[in-house]
């Protein structure tokens, strides 16, 4: 059986990835960022997942204002690295694994939640900057990545509630997935940020430290929080948090919190990062170092 072991959040910045390409991750400014993350790819080393699913949102890149999908999951083979303006990072393709993602499309649409099936798209920042701080730079990522899109960008977005339960049905889709795989699920995107107008730079640490906090606490709190709530209190592109909340629904009820990180400034971007362990995963870990 499939299982999913473990969750991350973790902001999705682009500035990040620009830092690492060219160099600067030793820098003043840079350099608590990286340091912040150094336990994590530690941990991901050790953890060695055989497939992330990779919750990401589009910024106008795959998708453009023609065709929006709310939730989109990424069936291809291979997805290319898109080219946001400046060229495309150099960073290696990712390897998809279409049947395990066909599979999760199935078992989605027959659970109620209607996916676009995406058989062809180039990723952008919000899943490369995340593939970058846990797997640093690989010739090739060691990993199969499925990519699952959703709109952030324009309005609706998907309500938190709405995330929530699709993270509960991939997990049901994960486990009725015969072959034994590893998964971790990355929720991505926030924390608190506003990129343009009167308000850009807005950073509400208090509202990132409650969340990050009720992940493990009470994410049913986290659920209710209304779309107007994230825009109001941590910003216009605090929406992206909606996507961590498919993450923490896939993990099941227990989960343990094994790290968390906390850093402004980078760019316009109030940076959170955590490491959820689902509890079996976690007691088998606590085992195997007892032994
Ligand atoms: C920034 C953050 C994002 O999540 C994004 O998609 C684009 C820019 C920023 O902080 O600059
Ligand atoms: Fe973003």
């Amino acid at each position: 059986m499939a299982r999913i072991i473990a969750g991350i959040g973790t902001s999705h910045t682009p500035a990040i990835g620009a830092a690492f390409d060219n160099g600067k991750t030793a820098e003043p400014y840079w350099k608590p960022l990286f340091d912040g993350y150094e336990p994590s790819k530690k941990w991901m080393a050790e953890a060695k997942p055989d497939v992330v699913i990779m919750v990401y949102n589009d910024h106008v890149n795959a998708f453009d204002f023609k065709i929006i999908p709310t939730f989109a999951l990424g069936c291809a083979d291979m997805f290319e690295i898109a080219d946001e303006g400046w060229g495309a990072r150099p960073v290696p393709p990712v390897k998809g694994y279409p049947e395990f993602a066909s599979h999760l499309v199935q078992s989605l649409v027959l659970d109620e939640f209607d996916m676009t099936i995406v058989n062809e798209m180039q990723v952008d920042h919000g899943l490369t900057t995340p593939m970058t701080l846990l797997f640093g730079a690989p010739k090739a990522w060691p990993t199969r990545v499925v990519p699952l899109a959703v709109n952030v960008i324009q309005y609706p977005a998907p309500t938190g509630h709405r995330c929530y339960m699709l993270g509960k049905a991939i997990k049901r889709a994960v486990e009725s997935w015969d072959e034994d795989l590893k998964v971790v699920i990355f929720g991505t995107g926030g924390m608190s940020h506003q990129i343009q107008h009167k308000r850009a730079g807005l950073i509400n640490k208090d509202f990132d430290t409650r969340f990050l906090d009720n992940l493990s606490k009470d994410p049913e709190a986290l659920v209710k929080i209304q779309p107007i709530e994230y825009l109001r209190e941590a910003g216009n592109e605090a929406i992206e948090l909606v996507m961590w909340l498919i993450m923490r629904g896939a993990l099941g009820d227990k989960v343990e919190e094994v790290y968390r990180f906390y850093h402004v400034p980078a760019s316009s971007t109030g940076v959170g990062h955590i490491i959820l362990e689902t509890k079996a995963y976690h007691d088998e870990r606590a085992k195997k170092a007892a032994a």
